[in-house]
């Protein structure tokens, strides 16, 4: 297995501030709980906490995300604006699709709201938490996992939906290539995020969904519909079979044909 540790993720590494300093854990139970400690230690902004394996990793909607060695779970402490809340989703999704395609060479697509896929088959996972105080932000964390160098037939529960790089390219990748990676192409985006205007485009032009039929999972509503646009705060804009629309905040999408 390639070797991961906090010193080979921040030498030399071309940022200002995001992984300038990175905390390391060879297990932890959340990188998000770490992370938002760290923040509300008023760490350093960019401060990145990356754990070799979670053994309570989380994803979205209260679900576990596996994330055993050999995959990068990461969390990064940001102190944004509220106006740039809506856009982190957008810059974590478009910094991980072009770290994965640089490093990896592999093409990627985005899924609504916050899946990155390779072929169709989710390799990525992100997870934005926050603290307001008024309408100020206190701190936000982003967390990112990506199956790296995991094979995916020893997790059958998961194998039909997920991949990993190391299936897709049949060899295993440097996780601190990858990473770096990330942290310049995240840190690229945040610094140039001006009115959000560029990465909600991109952003949008790499999305799956839009013009597909979909079903939504939305709290406890089931909707279903085409997906007709995303709005720059996010939000998914869903058409029904009888012509209304829906706005849809947050919510899991299943493609239900490629028409
Ligand atoms: C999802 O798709 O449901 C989001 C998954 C987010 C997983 C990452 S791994 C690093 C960070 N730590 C966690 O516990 N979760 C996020």
């Amino acid at each position: 297995m390639d070797v991961l540790s906090a010193e080979l993720v921040t030498a030399g590494l071309g940022t200002r501030f995001i992984g300038q300093k990175v905390i390391y854990f060879p297990r932890h139970g959340s990188t998000m709980e770490a992370a938002r400690e760290a923040a509300r230690q008023a760490s350093a902004e960019g401060t990145v906490v990356i754990a070799e394996a979670q053994t309570a990793g989380k994803g979205r909607a209260k679900r576990a995300w596996l994330s055993p060695r050999g995959s990068v779970a990461l969390s990064i402490v940001l102190y944004p604006d509220i106006s740039q809340l809506p856009y982190l989703i957008m810059l974590a999704s478009v910094a991980v699709a072009r770290s994965i395609e640089a490093v990896a060479g592999l093409e990627t697509q985005l899924k609504w709201p916050n899946d990155i896929l390779i072929k169709g088959k989710k390799v990525c996972g992100i997870l934005i938490e926050n603290e307001l105080k008024g309408d100020r932000v206190t701190w936000a964390v982003i967390g990112i996992g990506i199956n790296v160098n995991i094979r995916m037939k020893d997790f059958p529960e998961i194998a039909d939906t997920a991949t990993s790089l190391y299936d897709e390219l049949g060899k295993e990748l440097s996780r601190v290539g990858i990473i770096r990676r990330l942290l310049v192409e995240l840190e690229r985006l945040y610094l140039s995020l001006g009115d959000g205007g560029d990465i909600y485009q991109e952003w949008r032009d790499r999305l799956i969904t839009l013009g597909k039929r979909v079903r939504v999972i939305s709290g406890e509503d089931v909707l279903q519909g085409v997906a007709e646009d995303v709005n720059r705060d996010g939000s998914l804009l869903l058409r029904h079979s009888n012509g209304q629309r829906s706005h849809i905040v947050a919510g899991d999408v299943t493609l239900r044909d490629a028409g």
